[in-house]
């Protein structure tokens, strides 16, 4: 949790007393390393992001079905606006599998993950389509497509189609997608195709309601389609074939 007495950290006391001990640049150094520091980075990301990683967040996973002891995959996690949020909701007796193709996101991602005391968060860096991920197959309760299927990144419908049966493979009998569609009339692909999509990679809807969501560092309101496996395939307990932090 950040700190409420923002006196400790930015405070202009002890930052007078180190200047006047050290020297005016030492206590500079001294200053950004304390920016460096979780509490103050954290306070400092703005209240949108707050307000969703306090509560927000947490609620609208549970209303879509993430439940305690649930593994989840949140496939293009980013910094984890959705992960850390299940991460909360699944607990210890769960465990919630971010994945990017970017670095520095999943940096950011396990700093943030620490700051909250999160020890149920693994992370994979991969481009889900490039490389096979360390995966086992039917072995997820939940994957979250949260801002990802559009054509900024998956302009092809073939793309789309092999990362949904990518999901489609690491789902248990019964598992479920979550997907939240956007930038359709910027980028494509159109609501009716990402629906055929993601149907014909073996999913049909269960679900879709109109929710308070974190995009980018704004809150909106936006949908979230909730879909199930159609195709029976045999669970397995575990679900990552080997990890990597
Ligand atoms: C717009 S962000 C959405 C982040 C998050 N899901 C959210 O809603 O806040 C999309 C993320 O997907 C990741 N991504 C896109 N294509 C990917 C790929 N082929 N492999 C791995 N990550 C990918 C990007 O790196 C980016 O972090």
């Amino acid at each position: 949790m950040p700190r409420k007495d923002n006196r400790s950290i930015t405070g202009c006391g002890e930052r007078r007393r180190h200047a006047r001990r050290h020297g005016h640049m030492a206590a500079i150094d001294w200053f950004r390393v304390m920016l460096d520091r979780h509490e103050v980075k954290d306070r400092m990301i703005n209240s949108d992001v707050h307000t969703w990683c306090a509560t927000t967040g947490r609620r609208v996973l549970r209303g879509i079905g993430v439940s305690e002891g649930d593994a989840v995959a949140d496939f293009g996690c980013r910094e984890g606006r959705y992960t850390i949020p299940a991460a909360r909701i699944v607990g210890r007796t769960g465990c919630v599998y971010a994945i990017d193709r970017q670095r520095e996101s999943l940096n950011e991602l396990k700093e943030r993950a620490r700051g909250y005391g999160l020890t149920n968060i693994r992370t994979i860096w991969a481009d889900f389509l490039r490389k096979a991920l360390p995966l086992r197959p039917a072995s997820f309760d939940f994957v979250l497509l949260f801002d990802v299927l559009h054509g900024v990144f998956f302009p092809e419908a073939a793309q789309r189609i092999a990362l949904l049966e990518r999901v489609h493979e690491i789902l248990k009998p019964g598992g479920r997608l979550a997907v939240y569609p956007t930038h359709a009339a910027k980028y494509g692909p159109s609501h009716k195709q990402l629906e055929i999509d993601i149907h014909q990679a073996g999913f049909r809807e269960i679900s879709r309601s109109r929710r308070r969501l974190l995009h980018d560092d704004r809150l909106v309101r936006g949908w979230v389609l909730v879909y199930k496996t159609r195709r029976l395939q045999r669970s397995s307990t575990e679900p990552a074939a080997h990890e990597t932090r």
